[in-house]
């Protein structure tokens, strides 16, 4: 089976969904090591009790030197025996070299209907375009910013009264349903996964 790695900076509920997944058979893989950029984040405490190991390298001594913490991320994920990198709520951006490391091996979850809003803040923008809908996209990792081939997105309605708070919620529901049904694609047959999308219409509520 592979063996997963999962980036991340903060509370965790996709790790945990990928976690759960791949330990109740529904992911064809196992998990290698989950890193945190933040050795704060609730998540790290999340995987330790599900079992998983886990590495916290805080990225504020780097002083903005990016190569140098990716390489001391790239060096955990390989030390774990890392075949797929998953990140999940990673918010720092990767250097292209990075990046290139893992081509055709990292896939990350983004809080909207790419390829609309990119980068920061979605909910409160799909608010602000007045969108009947938003959602998530599961995509590869290229050095574009939030522009890799798109494994699968959920739709979900905005409806009278949301706030940005009320709408990620909605959204991260089903963020927590695709990110393992998307990466379970990738793990078993990565050409198969970018052709055939996985496409979840939520209307919940
Ligand atoms: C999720 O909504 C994820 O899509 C988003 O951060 C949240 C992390 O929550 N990711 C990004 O914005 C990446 N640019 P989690 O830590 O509970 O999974």
């Amino acid at each position: 089976m592979p063996r997963v790695g999962i980036l991340i900076s903060g509370s965790g509920s996709n790790m945990v969904a990928l976690l759960e997944a791949m330990r109740d058979g529904r992911v064809a893989g196992t998990p290698a090591i989950v890193v945190s950029n933040n050795p704060d984040a609730a998540g790290l405490a999340k995987a330790h009790a599900l079992g998983v190991a886990t590495a916290a390298i805080d990225h504020r001594p780097f002083k903005g030197d990016r190569a140098a913490f990716d390489a001391e991320v790239d060096r955990a994920l390989r030390e774990a025996g890392t075949d797929v990198v998953a990140c999940a709520g990673f918010m720092r951006i990767m250097t292209d070299d990075m990046i290139g490391r893992w081509t055709g091996r990292m896939v990350n979850i983004h809080p909207s209907v790419l390829p609309l809003f990119k980068g920061l803040h979605t909910h409160q923008r799909a608010l602000d375009e007045g969108m009947a809908v938003h959602g998530c996209t599961v995509h590869e990792v290229t050095p574009e910013l939030d522009t890799g081939t798109i494994l699968g997105q959920a739709v979900v309605p905005v409806r009278p009264g949301d706030t940005a708070g009320t709408l990620a919620a909605r959204v991260l529901r089903q963020e927590h349903r695709l990110y393992p049904r998307c990466l379970d694609a990738f793990l078993r047959d990565p050409e198969a996964a970018r052709r055939e999308k996985i496409a979840i219409l939520a209307d919940e509520e």
